[in-house]
């Protein structure tokens, strides 16, 4: 295991039209300490996002709040035109500061920031924007109508809940088509396989976020580093190589600020475990 080429992933074609390389990479933490303001060295930021395309990543996920508009600025001056790649964002979480994350569901405010997205990344349509989080303040529906009204207005070509149950991914549906769902899932934490069950049976795209908590499985000793040396990789490679198995329809965002980190996560998708492997990995979580 040795090529660095997330293209070994496979590939999905979110809402049946847009294809990626199945790995791609979640742009959270490339802004401050808090994912607030800017980053420390903002030329190492730029000189790692300028590498993804180089390593077959060609899905990125970010999100107006991170930073806030700090993530997005940057991919814009590191990437725009963004030629072959796929820029996913969010909006429905404001920040007050560092850490800190409130829902804010008002449609106004949910089309507003969609509109900040697509000015901030520099496009003429998002192609995929992700309603981050139902504001329970504020009734579902109406959020979902000013998802169909961004859709319907052509400001966004596909759209995705985050962190949903089973039963507000079918209300969504009612209102408009759901083209992804990012909930958190990794090996340690499988709370969400009814969401992805759910995914799977309706070509919903999974796109599982927090993939690397590898948690205590990662310890020295334990099963994750153990099958991790049998096949020359690292626990993290193991734990991304677990969730590309584990579903066609699984897209990890595995997220960092180090290019180093950067190549291992994409070299991932040179790593295949076997069935056993995969059982023990699972018996052990
Ligand atoms: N929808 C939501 O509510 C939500 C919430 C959180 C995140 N997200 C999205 O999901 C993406 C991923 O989530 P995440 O960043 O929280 O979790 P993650 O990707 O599982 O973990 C990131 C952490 O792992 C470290 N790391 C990454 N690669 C590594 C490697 N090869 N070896 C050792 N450590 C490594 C990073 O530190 P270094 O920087 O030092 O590498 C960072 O601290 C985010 O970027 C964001 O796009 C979505």
């Amino acid at each position: 295991m040795s090529r660095i080429d997330a293209g070994l992933s496979g590939q999905f074609a979110i809402g049946g039209d847009i294809t990626i390389n199945r790995l791609g990479f979640g742009a959270m933490r490339i802004t401050g300490p808090g994912i607030w303001g800017p980053p420390e060295d903002p030329a190492a930021a730029l000189a790692l996002l300028r590498r993804l395309p180089e390593i077959g990543i060609d899905f990125i996920d970010t999100a107006d709040s991170y930073g806030p508009d700090v993530s997005e600025e940057l991919i814009r001056e590191a990437l725009h035109p963004y030629d072959g790649l796929t820029i996913a964002t969010k909006a429905g979480l404001t920040r007050s500061g560092p850490g800190q994350w409130s829902p804010k569901g008002d449609p106004d405010y949910l089309i507003a920031q969609a509109r900040g997205s697509l000015a901030r990344l520099g496009v003429e349509q998002i192609a995929l924007w992700q309603l981050h989080r139902i504001d329970p303040e504020v009734p579902r529906d109406e959020q979902f109508a000013a998802v169909r009204q961004l859709l319907d207005e052509g400001v966004i070509r596909h759209a995705g809940l985050s962190e949903v149950s089973v039963a507000e991914i079918e209300a969504a549906q009612q209102v408009f088509p759901v083209a992804t769902v990012q909930n958190r899932y990794n090996l340690t934490d499988r709370g969400s396989r009814d969401v992805l069950a759910y995914c799977e049976e309706h070509g919903i795209g999974f796109i599982p976020w927090f993939p690397l908590a590898a948690g205590d499985l990662a310890k020295p000793g334990g099963i994750v580093s153990q099958i991790a040396a049998a096949h020359g990789a690292s626990p993290g490679q193991v734990a991304l190589a677990w969730l590309l198995q584990k579903s066609p329809m699984i897209l990890p965002i595995p997220g960092t600020g180090s290019l180093a980190h950067l190549e291992e996560n994409a070299a991932a998708a040179d790593l295949t475990l076997s069935p056993q492997e995969i059982v023990e990995l699972e018996t052990a979580a």
